[in-house]
């Protein structure tokens, strides 16, 4: 019984109190991309098992350890997306967005799901806002993308943040840093764990972020992929650098970058903080130019980035920014009485429909526990409705913070609200060295 009440680990709730801080960020977001060109996709939750298989790397960690895999009731086998990348590819080339103007640009936000060993800043299920751009080789592309990432943060008023970037090659150069690789773990191979014995020969770039401590402890020493890069990537990487240095974005050079998913190429990034505890990875992207044509379309170079959104929260709460308040309600109506309720119905349907956040009590509770839920919801005016204010059409709107009251016709609320509370912000206004007189614009007395 007890597992009912528990929500699965390495999951979370995001609650009520606590929901504007997300919408805030995500509404951020998007707002963002869209200034950069990105238009928003939505891809299923799930797909083929194969996808990441293909996509991401059969020797990868996230599709070898942690993946959420399961036959369908029809038998197939299909995998809770553990990243965005590989689904938007094949939603670009499904729908055709291959054949529209290039570069094509997307953004999403959803959620994730790795079977990793949850910690702080580390879930099983966590949430992803990530962008894809498709159809560009040129390094500006690589720049602007990563500034796209940057502006987030500066508008999100995130500090400490630094900006780590490698290149890890093209399949050309990659080779012989293969090579390399394979020589100097071949050395070590009685003390790599089983996993990484494995990816000597398949995939030996893998053993380098291997979450296991001997093999991490290993890898310190590997030679680095920069030492291998051939001329066009060496040209790339530097066009990249000289881009961010003309948009002014401060960045370090970490050769020890690979990234842990298997389809990059060229630039790699990440914006790590120090502020967050081990998972100070915040954000991680880069160009995967061989992924469209892997997964069945045109060759066609492509970049993007993901950041998690709950360390992006933890990132924000360590630092102390500033989240705009929770929208506390506008109205709460305390009606006493059927006929009173009746009245509270059409006054909260009409401020409703203006915009407002208007309530009552939908438990007809007394006088003294409706007021009291008034100020737990933190309601910035009230109305107090008896048969005697229905009776005279007017009562008493009520200022919660200053205890101010002023009388409002009932038949003619939304206006009176607009009268009162506007009036009274604008009570000391004046335009031209004249008081402004507001209620000439609601046709009512003004207030005294
Ligand atoms: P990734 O580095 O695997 O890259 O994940 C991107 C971000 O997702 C990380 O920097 C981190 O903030 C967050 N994240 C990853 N795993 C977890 C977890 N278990 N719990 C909480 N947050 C997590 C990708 O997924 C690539 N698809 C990014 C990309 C897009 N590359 C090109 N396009």
């Amino acid at each position: 019984m007890a597992l009912i009440t528990k929500a699965v680990k390495g999951t979370k709730d995001a609650l009520p109190k606590d929901i504007h801080k997300n919408q805030y960020i995500e509404s951020m977001m998007i707002d963002i991309a869209e200034r950069f060109g990105y238009k928003e996709i939505r891809t299923p939750t799930f797909e083929h098992t194969q996808l990441f298989q293909r996509g991401v790397g059969d020797t990868t960690d996230v599709v070898q350890k942690e993946m959420y895999t399961f036959d369908d009731k029809g038998g197939r086998s299909v995998t809770l997306r553990p990243e965005g990348t590989a689904g938007a590819v094949r939603a670009y080339l499904e729908n055709g967005l291959c054949n529209e103007a290039l570069p094509q640009k997307v953004c999403y936000l959803g959620p994730c799901f790795r079977y990793e060993k949850p910690q702080a800043g580390r879930l099983r299920e966590f949430h992803q806002f990530g962008a894809e751009c498709f159809g560009t080789a040129s390094p500006l592309a690589d720049a602007e993308l990563i500034s796209f990432a940057k502006q987030i943060f500066d508008e999100l008023g995130i500090q400490d943040l630094s900006l780590e970037i490698n290149s890890i090659g093209c399949p050309t150069c990659r080779a012989e840093y293969h090579k390399a690789l394979k020589e100097y773990f071949s050395s070590h191979i009685d003390k790599l764990c089983d996993t990484c014995r494995d990816r000597l020969d398949r995939n030996p770039m893998r053993i380098l972020d291997c979450k296991s401590p001997v093999c991490s402890e290993i890898a310190k020493d590997a030679p680095v992929v920069t030492d291998y890069l051939c001329d066009e990537c060496r040209e790339h990487f530097g066009a990249v650098q000289e881009y961010l240095k003309a948009m002014q974005i401060e960045y370090t050079v970490n050769p020890k970058i690979v990234r842990g998913l298997d389809y990059y190429t060229k630039t790699v990034f990440e914006f790590v903080s120090g502020s967050i505890g081990a998972q100070g990875t915040v954000c991680g992207g880069g160009r995967y130019d061989g992924l469209v044509k892997e997964l069945g379309g045109q060759d066609t170079p492509a970049l993007g980035f993901a950041l998690g959104m709950e360390r992006l929260m933890l990132l924000m709460e360590a630092q102390n920014v500033e989240f705009p308040k929770a929208i506390a309600p506008d109205l709460f109506v305390v009606a006493l009485g059927e006929k009173a309720t009746l009245k509270a119905i059409d006054i909260v349907k009409d401020m409703r429909a203006d915009g407002f956040t208007a309530l009552y009590d939908l438990n007809q509770r007394s006088l003294r526990a409706q007021l009291k839920y008034a100020d737990k919801l933190n309601a910035k005016y009230s109305v107090i409705i008896g048969d005697k204010e229905v009776e005279e059409s007017a009562a008493k709107l009520k200022n919660m913070e200053t205890g101010e009251e002023n009388e409002i016709p009932l038949d003619k609320f939304v206006s009176g609200f607009y009268n009162i509370t506007l009036s009274s912000q604008l009570d000391d206004l004046e335009i031209n060295g004249e008081e402004f007189d507001f209620s000439s614009l609601f046709g009512l007395d003004k207030k005294d």
